[in-house]
């Protein structure tokens, strides 16, 4: 019968098998996904295994100080942090259509993995966190429709440029199984349990052009949000929380003073797989507060909004 111990050793057989004496290097988004996915083929192949860290600056607050804690202090896996925030936000300048965000940022990524890679002296091949769900949403079936409903940046091959060849432990498995086989490899729960995060980024949750200055602003929204969720002890009865920030200014009042701002929206959802998803119920003095935080703390916010689309017809994300 089936147990994650027992899914462990057959994947760490078939990476071995595959990779054999070869390279491989694992891009980690900071995710859960990518992050089992390298603990994973460290296990099996050691330092035959490079991490990569994209910091893309489209990251949330203190995300890449944890990635870097997590591989370099606790699992001791190799890991080179590329900083590249101002080649994807020079690169992300005058782009406000969603499909062309993802996909510049999911060919830069390619681009900055192919640099890294010779600059490591070249490998065979490259890791991804790829989930059944991704697969599944990304491509159509043989006969089923060819409808893409959002070309996710860490699925849909390689360049044939690259000459490396996919390394995907996780292609079977849905979010839950994911992180209990995170568990199986020694996360602890606060890390296993962390929300999903996309591989785009803040840059999906940014509708219209995703400058650095609204980076900013949505990391400084998001952490509020997410701290008073942590606080409220709810963090993990929810599936995936956190905030968009909006190409629309509204006209607001603080103190003796007009603004003219940006409106925050936030999104909470509960869901088993990411397919479908319900709409948290906070409490509304709980949304009051949040929303009182981030207006009072987050120069460049003068509004919040609470999202109430359940997926289908919504997504998760905005974009
Ligand atoms: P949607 O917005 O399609 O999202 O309802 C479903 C789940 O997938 C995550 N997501 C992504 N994950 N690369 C990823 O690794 C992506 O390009 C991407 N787009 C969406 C989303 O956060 C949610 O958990």
């Amino acid at each position: 019968d089936w147990t994650m111990g027992a899914y462990r050793e057959a994947k760490i057989a078939d990476i071995r098998a595959q990779v054999g004496d070869g390279r491989v290097i694992c891009g980690l988004s900071g995710g859960v996904d990518s992050s089992v996915a390298a603990i994973l083929i460290h296990e099996a192949i050691g330092d035959q295994l490079t991490c990569v860290f994209v910091d893309h600056g489209l990251l949330r607050l203190n995300e890449r100080e944890q990635v870097e804690t997590l591989f370099r202090d606790h699992y001791n896996i190799p890991l080179v942090v590329v900083d590249a925030e101002e080649r994807f936000m020079k690169g992300l300048e005058g782009v406000t259509d969603p499909e062309a965000k993802r996909k510049f940022i999911g060919g830069e990524f390619i681009g900055v993995f192919e640099e890294e890679a010779k600059k490591l002296g070249g490998a065979d091949f490259l890791a991804q966190g790829t989930l059944y769900p991704d697969v599944i949403e990304s491509v159509s079936f043989t006969g089923g429709p060819s409808v893409t409903i959002k070309s996710h940046h860490n699925v849909g091959g390689l360049p044939e440029r690259m000459n490396m060849e996919l390394v995907e432990p996780l292609r079977e498995l849905f979010k839950d199984e994911v992180r209990e086989l995170g568990r199986e490899l020694g996360l602890n729960d606060q890390f296993v349990g962390r929300h999903p995060f996309p591989g785009p980024g803040l840059a999906i949750r940014i509708p219209g052009e995703v400058t650095k200055e609204r980076c900013d602003i949505l990391r400084k929204a998001d952490a509020i949000y997410l701290d008073e969720i942590r606080k409220a002890g709810l963090y993990d009865a929810i599936w995936q929380a956190f905030a968009v920030l909006l190409p629309v200014r509204t006209v607001g009042v603080m103190g003796d003073y007009r603004t003219y701002d940006s409106v925050c929206a936030l999104r909470a959802v509960t869901s088993v797989d990411g397919m479908t998803a319900d709409v948290y119920p906070f409490d509304a003095g709980f949304l009051t507060n949040c929303a009182t935080r981030i207006v009072n703390e987050v120069k460049g916010v003068n509004r919040v909004v609470y999202d109430y689309t359940s997926k289908p017809p919504g997504t998760i994300e905005w974009e």
